[in-house]
């Protein structure tokens, strides 16, 4: 028996009034069921460039469905665009994993195709599902196309952050600006870097959470009607006979994971999205497990920020199953992907060899493990840095504070001429954090201050408790947890302090005696929230930290209770 049978079969008044509710919207279910009904969630939005390309893949995955024999039904679900949303996306990612998992517990749904494509959306969605182990499939939009920019070819965040610079820096004048501006305002689809959401849909494809080779499919591009047709399929095939692709998300498929992470060189948020994720399906990920499994991972895909290409030229490689095929036996091979197969057999019927932007296995692009997790004095619960997006001469460096307590003090006395700052200086800001933030804003790339950028300085180390954008690139500490705002020891940072950082053997440090330390710690006091209702209230009370994946306490799987708390079916 399906599960949206128990709302449509029967003779009573009740089964009556669902089957004329779903009837009513198109949905043709008779009562004797037997048809999954499958959800298509889709966060498609006008406020959401980057998610608009689901428009149209909506409508294949419809067809998908039907070719199964399914019934698919439509809603919409809230959009997270990461350039407009203020203070940020990530401050709503639990509210879309929430109204996921209730949608899909309240309504007769037997599966669902989640329509995702911006950095947020893709975590939320896939941590809603996966708390209800309903049969479910990630569909993405795909990236936008690259640009060119005075005869550069030029993708989306990365080269943005670069031209900043190089404006602030007095290299770029108000007709380049305009000209850039016109450059970047085309086509729709997701952030063409190695940013977070390109990451975390390659990684969804490795841990078996969208068909095999449609992750970095470009948006527009033919090839991703067919992928959405095919998950429609494959969704519906699953409510039909009971499986779900959770079940098989295992261990291994994380560790899969996070060595992939290292491969392409991606985003360090996708350290939080994939604790969190784990965590909705019981299994504990350390910040030490990223460390360790990503160390002897080589950096094989060469797209920015890690790299010089494109998510286009990744694809144009043979995307992930390539990837997979060159990673080899630093990968499980029995893991389970979305079609069925398993790692090893999509792996072993990629086209081709190694080439253009991803490179071969003995001819890496870098080695070390593209992410570093450090502890310490400062960091005493961990703190993550993208080494591969770093430069190499400051992954080992002691220097001077300058602190900046707040986003907002940071903006405003960064370009200061009179602040006290070299390119020894080691940039601290604070209160960024899950529940400073809120919600862990992506200010980590602190910009370089503008009289050390007209010095020619376009790095220098950084720390603090926001997360960064996953185009960002520099030798940046984030994360640092606990945060500055729960008392963490960031906070108690004060200008002129030493920090002393060493990123590959794992150190972050604030060199003040413990008396001292000890001292401001019990002067420190918490701000005073700026509101103490609604959702931003409930965020802070809830929220957890980096370490954890900055999920609420109360999402957290509990042991006596089964996934899915099924409603009563009577009258509502
Ligand atoms: Fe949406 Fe980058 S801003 S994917």
């Amino acid at each position: 028996m399906l599960r949206s049978d128990r709302w449509v079969v029967g003779s009573d008044e009740v089964a009556l009034e669902h089957r004329v509710a779903l009837r009513s919207a198109g949905v043709a279910v008779g009562p004797d069921g037997g048809r999954p009904v499958i959800g298509i969630a889709n966060s498609a939005s006008e406020l959401n460039p980057c998610n608009l390309p689901l428009r149209e893949l909506a409508g294949a995955a419809r067809e998908g469905v039907v070719e199964a024999g399914g019934l698919p039904v439509e809603f919409p679900v809230v959009s997270l665009g990461e350039d407009l949303m203020k203070p940020t996306a990530m401050l709503y990612r639990n509210l879309l994993a929430i109204e996921i998992e209730e949608m899909l517990r309240s309504y007769p749904l037997d599966g669902v195709v989640l329509l995702a494509n911006c950095d947020k959306t893709v975590p939320g969605a896939l941590m809603g599902a996966a708390s209800t182990r309903l049969p479910a499939l990630l569909v993405t939009g795909g990236a936008r196309p690259p640009c060119v920019f005075r005869g550069d070819r030029i993708g989306t965040g990365t080269a943005l952050w670069r031209l900043w610079d190089e404006r602030r820096a007095g290299a770029l004048d108000d007709d380049a600006w305009l000209e850039l501006e016109h450059c970047l305002s085309k086509g729709t689809g997701a952030c063409n870097t190695m940013g977070t959401a390109s990451t975390m849909a390659i990684l969804a494809e490795v841990l078996g959470l969208l068909v095999p080779g449609a992750s970095t499919i470009p948006s527009g591009d033919p090839r991703a009607l067919e992928a959405a047709r095919a998950t429609g399929r494959r969704v519906t095939e699953l409510a039909a006979h009971g499986g779900s692709p959770f079940a098989g998300c295992d261990d291994a498929s994380f560790r899969n994971a996070i060595r992939v992470l290292s491969a392409v060189g991606g985003s360090t948020n996708a350290v939080l999205h994939l604790v969190a994720l784990a965590g909705r399906l019981g299994i504990g990920l350390d910040l030490g497990d990223f460390d360790r499994l990503g160390r002897d991972v080589p950096l094989l895909v060469d797209v920015e920020p890690a790299g010089s290409g494109l998510l286009p030229d990744f694809d144009a490689a043979g995307g992930v199953p390539a990837l997979l095929r060159e990673l080899g036996d630093l990968l499980e091979p029995q893991v389970v992907l979305a079609d069925g197969r398993r790692t090893a057999e999509v792996a072993g019927t990629a086209p081709g060899n190694a080439a253009g932007a991803i490179v071969p296995r003995d001819r890496p692009l870098a080695t070390g493990g593209a992410l570093r997790v450090v502890r310490g004095t400062l960091a005493p619960d961990g703190a993550v840095l993208k080494r591969s997006s770093a430069t190499p001469a400051l992954l080992r460096h002691r220097g001077r504070a300058v602190v900046f307590h707040s986003y907002e003090e940071m903006r405003h006395r960064i370009d200061d001429p009179s602040l006290d700052v070299d390119e020894t200086s080691v940039l601290v800001l604070a209160g960024c954090g899950p529940v400073g933030g809120p919600g862990m804003p992506e200010w980590g790339m602190i910009p370089i201050p503008r009289k050390l950028l007209e010095a020619g300085v376009r790095d220098m180390v950084r720390v603090t408790d926001a997360r960064m954008s996953g185009t960002s690139f520099g030798t940046v500490y984030l994360h640092v947890a606990p945060e500055a705002a729960t008392g963490g020891p960031l906070g108690l940072v004060r200008d002129g302090d030493v920090i002393d950082a060493d990123a590959d053997a794992g150190r972050l440090d604030l060199l003040v005696g413990t008396d001292e330390l000890a001292a401001r710690a019990a002067a420190w006091r918490p701000a005073v929230p700026t509101t103490r209702r609604g959702w931003v209230s409930l965020y802070r009370a809830h929220v957890t930290q980096a370490p954890r994946g900055c999920d609420f306490d109360f999402l957290a799987p509990v042991d006596d209770e089964p996934p899915l708390v099924e409603p009563v079916v009577g009258r509502s």
